[in-house]
């Protein structure tokens, strides 16, 4: 029998070497050395469960966990030797216990096959790195609460089309920003369920000819529970499409955030100043301060979505079960996880910072007749109905405009001219804080509801 090339863990079929340029090509170990100390971890569990169920004994176990203990601190020391010859961490880490404790890494194994252990280790790497993704979250989150409620009564444009709408508070437009983000946490969590469920016993596509207990290993690793269908198992990956599809929304919403502070940050509007530390100069022009994080950010959204492209790409058209195309989710996934955790830390540190420039919103509130709604609800509290309210309210900003005056600086008896039904309370809602007060109901713009939204945020994250 020919033992060509038996330095390669699943080589002894082949009577020729493998192709140096395929042995590179096929390695992953290049970039799924990261889910290191998960394979360990799942490793683990597995030969608890062997030992368990008869298969293998104290001693192996106890060689087993000595071995990967090691194995763990050299890699956490930077010590291990990653090889490609061994293609993959999997099967890296499996050689180097074998080198370490003989027999009964040999035995590892048993029952298993990389296509599970694979599908496993993936699994408990989001998990972990959904868990670090949801702290920075929430660290933004947090930020956006203080920040709307030092702002509750900070008077700006509204905006539709870009276009001085209705006056709205400083603080209700953060609190727009955190509600998005609440639904991606939601969703984060929604797509941790499907993460949580344990691929290993599929083994290479059909399950395995030994008594496994699932249900063990899938509690020591604190899976919800094991998979129920074997082929399914080693082949599904829409927990991590899922993934990069909630990674795409989430950074979606920073590019939004991203662009609006962009452009407040801008000479034109003049609403915000982001400090010194999260901007940076211009080689050639002295006066420059640009907005280099939230540009950033709004950029790296980019990528995010592609990975989601390509996870979706490469899924369509593979048959049951494991094929080698699935290789190919770590690096986008990686990628996902790496930029959502950077872009949420970067805005989290930074919306502390970002200093509002409230006589400058306030002034520009003033100057696009973000009251004419007011006075238009205003006719039609008088009796007038809404279209012809909507068309006196046009002429009177006519006038605003010729004379260069906000509705607010019209005389009373210029008013009058527009309907004889106007009297002097007209002022009250014409003002910017009176037209936000007005808002006053669940969702509204008001400094009051700011307040109750704040609260109710503070309390949804306190649980
Ligand atoms: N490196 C492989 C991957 O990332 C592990 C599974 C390989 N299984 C196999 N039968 N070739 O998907």
């Amino acid at each position: 029998m020919s033992t060509v090339n038996t330095e390669k863990l699943s080589s002894a079929r082949f009577a020729e070497a493998t192709d140096a340029f395929v042995e590179e090509f096929t390695a992953s170990v290049g970039f799924d050395q990261r889910m290191a100390q998960q394979d360990i971890q799942g490793s683990l569990a597995h030969a608890a469960m062997l030992c368990k169920i008869g298969i293998l004994t104290e001693q192996d176990l106890a060689d087993i966990q000595r071995g990967l203990a090691q194995i763990s601190g050299e890699i956490e020391r930077g010590e291990f030797v990653w090889s490609i010859k061994q293609e993959d961490v999997h099967m890296n880490i499996e050689a180097r216990l074998t080198d370490l404790i003989g027999i009964a890494g040999k035995k590892l194994h048993t029952g298993r096959s990389r296509n599970d252990q694979v599908a496993t280790d993936i699994r408990l790497y989001l998990r972990d790195d959904i868990a670090t993704i949801l702290g920075q979250l929430k660290r933004l989150q947090l930020a956006l609460l203080d920040k709307a409620e030092q702002e509750a009564e900070t008077i700006m444009p509204g905006f539709t089309h870009l276009q001085v709408a209705q006056p709205v508070t400083f603080g209700h437009h953060l609190m727009a920003w955190f509600e998005m983000l609440c639904r991606d946490q939601e969703r984060l969590q929604d797509c941790l369920k499907r993460i949580n469920i344990m691929p290993l016993g599929a083994a290479a596509l059909a399950g395995t000819s030994y008594p496994i207990d699932r249900h063990l290993t899938a509690e020591l690793l604190g899976f919800s529970r094991p998979s129920f269908n074997s082929l399914d198992s080693v082949s599904d990956r829409d927990f991590a499409i899922e993934f990069a599809a909630t990674g795409s929304l989430i950074m979606m919403h920073l590019s939004r955030f991203s662009e609006e502070l962009v452009l407040w940050a801008s000479a034109q509007f003049d609403f915000i100043d982001i400090p010194d530390a999260f901007c940076t100069g211009s080689s050639i022009m002295p006066q420059k301060k640009n907005p280099d994080v939230p540009e950033l950010v709004r950029g790296k959204s980019g990528r995010v979505t592609g990975h989601l492209m390509s996870l979706l790409m490469l899924m369509k058209s593979q048959p049951l079960a494991y094929n080698k195309d699935n290789q190919e989710d770590k690096e986008p996934l990686f990628d996902t996880a790496d930029t959502l955790i950077n872009c949420l830390r970067a805005f989290a540190d930074m919306m502390p910072h970002v200093k509002a420039k409230r006589q400058n919103m306030y002034q520009s509130a003033k100057r696009g007749f973000a009251t004419a709604t007011d006075l238009a609800d205003y006719l039609v509290r008088k009796g007038m109905a809404f279209r012809d309210a909507h068309e006196v309210v046009g002429l009177a900003v006519r006038l605003g405009l010729e004379s260069g005056r906000d509705l607010s600086e019209l005389s009373l008896a210029e008013l009058q001219d527009f309907s004889s039904t106007i009297s002097a309370d007209v002022f009250d809602i014409l003002k910017l804080e009176g037209s936000v007060a007005a808002r006053n109901h669940i969702g509204g713009t008001a400094p009051a509801q700011v307040k109750q939204a704040v609260a109710a945020g503070r309390l949804l994250l306190a649980c």
